[in-house]
């Protein structure tokens, strides 16, 4: 599974592409306008630090319109991922950069037959919304179960599914099992994974342990 971070955070991004563990970055427009910055620069600086696929949103809700923005992201670097809302104006608009060749994360997914339409506008990733659906009482994990095995069930889908709105480290657990192709991941949850009580503790014996036998490494 691929590990998107979910920020337009520059300094985030930066601290954590140093370890080769971000495949890509999605951003969406509230992440713009949290980090107080312009998107195009935005998005440059950020195709400049990761090599992998960058999400860029459009705004536009109607689909010439979606067309344009979505052009103008992409000409900002070949790895900008075009992002368009899973509306019919958003899907006519997928069609569209499909034929054109121009990737497409197709957003704001919350059903199985809303991923199925994605994924026959031939989008290139479906993003549904897990935490978002957790807190409508609906288990948004369940949703990309339902995603895989439909995707799974035709040759002629190849549609990504990118989990998003991740809340918690065990989001990122259950949709690696379910076989999800990407999980975008909150730079804060990003490095929680790593967190466990027994290691600190494991670690803490075992240096411990270490600095009775007075011995030195190096
Ligand atoms: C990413 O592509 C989505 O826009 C993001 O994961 C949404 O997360 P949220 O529901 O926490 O805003």
């Amino acid at each position: 599974m691929k590990f998107f971070v979910d920020t337009a955070e520059i300094d985030e991004i930066k601290d954590l592409s140093g370890m080769n563990l971000v495949d890509g970055v999605t951003t969406n427009p509230s992440l713009i306008a949290k980090s107080g910055n312009d998107i195009k620069e935005t998005i440059k600086k950020i195709c400049e630090i990761v090599s992998g696929p960058v999400s860029a949103e459009v705004t536009a809700t109607e689909t010439s319109g979606m067309i344009e923005e979505g052009k103008i992201l992409h000409s900002l670097s070949p790895n900008v991922v075009v992002k368009i809302p899973l509306t019919w104006e958003g899907l006519e608009a997928c069609n569209k950069f499909t034929e054109l060749k121009i990737p497409t994360n197709v957003t704001l997914c919350f059903s199985a037959p809303q991923a199925l339409l994605a994924a026959k506008a031939g989008a290139t990733y479906v993003s549904p919304f897990i935490g978002r659906l957790d807190d409508t009482g609906i288990n948004g994990v369940d949703l990309i179960g339902e995603i895989r095995e439909i995707y799974d069930n035709y040759d002629d889908l190849n549609t990504m599914i990118l989990a998003a709105s991740i809340r918690n480290i065990n989001h990122v657990t259950q949709v690696a099992m379910i076989g999800a192709d990407v999980a975008t991941i909150p730079p804060k949850i990003l490095k929680e994974l790593v967190k466990h009580p027994l290691t600190d503790v494991g670690l803490s014996n075992f240096l411990n342990d270490w600095a009775s036998t007075g011995q030195k490494i190096k």
